[in-house]
């Protein structure tokens, strides 16, 4: 089957990265989760002294260091899932702590480091055959891409979803401080001025508030076989057209 371009973008912690994997692992499809990359960069930064203890960030800092931040996945076997690479190590258990969590709207925020991303994340689709999760990649990282899914789900079920995250990592957070981080980084990433969130036109909007999910994948996998036989149709009608 012609492989496709798979675009999911929607607010903090509603999921998309679960379905994404669900859909990659199911499709034989490569994933990417681009919130892991705006992450890592933002743990260059910290690491690197570049956010001082008033919560300011050094832009201009940032900016000139970027070259050196070098950013993959790896897929591990072992967990069936792809983790995250800065300069060569893994840093997939750091990324999605507190403090970066607290930090990368307004790293990811920044003109240079979104068109460094970008660029990466256009090279990884390039060949089709991916799901890339993020808040701009129907809208700006792939605005053709073959199918566009933009999710959302009650905030109060979101800030309980990442705070039993943070439990199954031994961080205890009230719910109400994951609830605020979760408001706040949708409040900026929604009015930043470099790509905002925002739903494409035409995504098909998943709200998973109170879907299991086998019902988030089975209605994205009948989505996916909807427009396969649309495609196959597309295809017969150009056929015709050449013969005639
Ligand atoms: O999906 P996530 O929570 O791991 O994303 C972390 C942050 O990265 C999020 O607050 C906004 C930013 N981000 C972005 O600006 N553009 C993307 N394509 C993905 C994430």
């Amino acid at each position: 089957m012609q492989k496709i371009t798979i675009a999911i973008d929607g607010f903090s912690s509603c999921g998309k990265s679960t379905l994404a994997k669900a859909l990659a692992h199911k499709l034989n499809y490569s994933y990417v989760d681009t919130g892991a990359m705006y992450r890592a960069v933002t743990l260059h930064a910290l690491r690197n002294n570049l956010i001082d203890k008033e919560d300011t960030l050094n832009e201009e800092g940032l900016i000139k260091v970027l070259d050196d931040i070098e950013i993959s996945f790896v897929f591990d076997q072992h967990h069936k899932t792809s983790e995250t690479f800065l300069n060569g190590e893994n840093v997939e258990k750091f990324i999605r702590d507190m403090e970066v969590s607290k930090h990368v709207s307004k790293v990811s925020s920044i003109k240079e480091v979104r068109a460094k991303m970008i660029a990466i994340q256009r090279h990884m689709g390039k060949k089709k055959g991916v799901v890339m999760d993020g808040r701009d990649i129907g809208t700006n990282v792939f605005p053709k891409a073959d199918l566009k899914i933009f999710m959302t789900a009650d905030t109060d079920i979101r800030a309980q979803r990442r705070k039993d995250e943070h439990t199954s990592k031994g961080q205890y957070f009230s719910l109400e401080e994951v609830k605020r981080n979760l408001q706040k980084r949708d409040y900026d990433d929604s009015h930043r001025k470099e790509n905002p969130l925002s739903q494409a036109e035409d995504a098909v909007v998943l709200d998973n508030s109170d879907i299991s999910r086998e019902e988030q994948l089975e209605f994205v996998l009948k989505l996916i076989d909807d427009l396969h036989l649309l495609m196959k149709e597309r295809e017969k009608e150009k056929e015709r057209q050449r013969h005639h």
